[in-house]
């Protein structure tokens, strides 16, 4: 493949008004799932993402009944605006019995056509690498017709984190490094075709199959 320098450019090309949303799902004080989704934001604004953070435990989320979808409480009012509008999102979660938590999952369930086309990244802290529990987020999201990042960040705070609860693996600072780096660019390169493709009603696209 040849790639013209034009593409070159506009890979390279600082984007501005690019919005990555943070779910942090743990309801846990001092959550190092939150903390690790907060630093990953953070770093992220360095490539030009504009950043906003939904942690659950903030938000009065009902468990979701389709019987009553409009039944929706005030707080979900106010969020679904970031989420609708959201270029790229990164789910953080505990491990829990080797998925995401209960939290987590009941909070996909609200939304589906608002995940389609843009891209995912995932951050679990957990005793084991959080590996299953990564797939199974991506298998949501896959559903929804959301692409995930090929990696995640995982925690695991016993050997992560020094007496005073900062990160003392420089394995997972690269990996927090790469992700605030990659959500960006590669968010920005798939977010910009789908909606080319959304806009140009090209039949052949999934993007004009999951708008229409
Ligand atoms: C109900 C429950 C189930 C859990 N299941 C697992 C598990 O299967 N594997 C694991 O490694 N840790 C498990 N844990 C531990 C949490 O994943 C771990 O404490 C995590 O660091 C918490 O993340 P947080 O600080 O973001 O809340 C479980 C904890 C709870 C409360």
């Amino acid at each position: 493949m040849e790639i013209d320098e034009s593409v070159i450019n506009l890979i390279n090309k600082k984007i501005t008004g690019f919005k990555l949303l943070g779910i942090g799902s743990s309801l846990r004080k001092n959550s190092s799932s939150n903390k690790i989704l907060k630093m990953v934001l953070d770093k992220s604004q360095r490539y030009g993402a504009n950043t906003n953070i939904i942690e659950l435990s903030k938000i009065n989320f009902p468990i979701f009944n389709p019987n009553k979808p409009k039944e929706i409480s005030e707080d979900i009012k106010k969020i679904n605006d970031h989420i609708i509008n959201a270029d790229a999102f990164i789910l953080a979660t505990p491990d829990y019995h080797g998925s995401m938590s209960g939290g987590m999952k009941n909070f996909l369930d609200y939304y589906w056509y608002e995940f389609s086309g843009k891209i995912f990244g995932y951050i679990v802290s957990s005793h084991e690498k959080g590996l299953t529990v990564m797939d199974h987020m991506r298998t949501a999201i896959r559903q929804c017709y959301g692409w995930s990042l090929p990696y995640g960040v995982s925690i695991n705070t016993e050997y992560d984190l020094d007496e005073y609860s900062n990160i003392s693996n420089p394995k997972l600072l690269l990996r927090i490094e790469n992700m605030s780096r990659d959500i960006v660019i590669y968010g920005k390169l798939l977010r910009m075709q789908f909606i080319y493709d959304t806009n140009n009603k090209e039949p052949t696209t999934f993007a004009f199959q999951s708008k229409n």
